[in-house]
């Protein structure tokens, strides 16, 4: 790893570390267009997992990378709870860098049914999606980097290493790589309601004016959801202090268009706040599928092929090293 990655990686754990509890709250659990994305996620997972459990005599090891929170160990987790689980799967391993979304992905743990934890061998692991090991063919492994957190992943140079990563974690061991991520085609009509209804947990977006309140000591608080379909080019919040104080109310924040243009083109969402997230085009992720997993089966799918109602903005880059997903894709 380079010392400019190994640097912007010191600097993501502590951005991390500072906003995990927010992003689950409003962002990961709380946007309607986020959450149809994880749920088109989920069920596209469930079926490989039947197809794998179907077709093979191997259980299944599920290797979550930039987990987060945890989502993906509790949906297999209520998926038992609620008697839905036939498959092989029995291991679940979630590694993120940071301390905190772990502490919140471990004390959903201590909620959970203590036999299906340990049916489905839960365990979390703090560290880097750079520096995954090599799995043994025991298991068929199957590493899921979900939710565009290739996005956040510390620009070109940690989105190419999680591909060169992956596949040196799953191809002796004849396993699979999913990466999921948002397309720059769809920035106008989702990411930027998205950013601009996160402002309690990212900061003002780069695109938005005036810039009065962009520093940390005040919290902006915006009044609505914006998602799909909602076309304003204004965004109204409510700004508080560093003590909790009503500093303005319905402060309006527009569109710059010259900005917003820029966004569309370079695909990086950034705010005021040093947070950056890319959303990746079509072309560069097939180029990195090319150089990166050449020589593997792969699949590149535009997720509203799959699914349009729920995912219709994002984008999958597959890594299919035993030839196992023919049937699906
Ligand atoms: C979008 S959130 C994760 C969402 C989660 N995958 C889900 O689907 O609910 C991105 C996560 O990536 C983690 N992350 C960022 N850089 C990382 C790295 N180099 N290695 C491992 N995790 C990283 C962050 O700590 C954060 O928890």
């Amino acid at each position: 790893m380079s010392i400019n990655l190994d640097k912007q990686v010191n600097r993501d754990i502590l951005l991390w570390d500072n906003i995990a509890d927010e992003s689950e709250k409003s962002v990961l659990s709380g946007h309607p267009d986020i959450i149809a994305y994880e749920n088109f996620e989920e069920q596209l997972l469930d079926k490989i997992l039947m197809e794998l459990t179907e077709k093979g005599n191997k259980p299944i090891k599920l290797v979550d990378i930039c987990t987060g929170a945890g989502r993906i160990p509790e949906h297999y987790h209520n998926k038992i709870m609620n008697e839905e689980f036939p498959f092989n799967l029995n291991h679940i391993h979630g590694i993120d860098i940071s301390k905190r979304a772990l502490e919140m992905a471990e004390s959903k743990l201590s909620g959970m049914d203590e036999d299906i934890v340990k049916r489905l061998n839960m365990t979390f692991e703090l560290g880097s999606a750079f520096d995954l090991k090599e799995e043994n063919d025991l298991s068929i492994p199957i590493l899921v980097n979900l939710n565009n957190s290739i996005g956040t992943l510390q620009g070109y140079e940690g989105a190419q290493q999680l591909f060169i990563s992956m596949r040196k974690a799953v191809e002796k061991a004849n396993g699979i790589g999913i990466i999921s991520c948002y397309s720059n085609n769809y920035i106008e009509d989702y990411a930027l309601n998205i950013y601009e209804s996160a402002m309690q947990v990212t900061g003002q977006p780069q695109w938005l004016e005036p810039t009065n309140y962009t520093s940390s000591e005040y919290k902006m608080l915006p009044k609505e959801l914006k998602a799909f379909g909602n076309l304003s080019k204004d965004t109204y919040c409510d700004i508080y202090d560093q003590n909790g104080l009503l500093a303005e109310e319905d402060y309006k924040l527009t569109r710059a268009p010259t900005k917003v243009r820029a966004v569309n083109i370079t695909g990086n969402i950034k705010t005021y706040r040093g947070y950056s997230s890319m959303w990746y085009s079509p072309l560069i992720i097939n180029q990195w599928i090319n150089s990166h997993w050449n020589g593997c089966k792969t699949y590149y799918i535009e997720t509203k092929d799959l699914d349009e109602k729920l995912a219709p903005f994002g984008q999958l880059a597959i890594l299919d090293c035993g030839n196992h997903l023919n049937n699906i894709f």
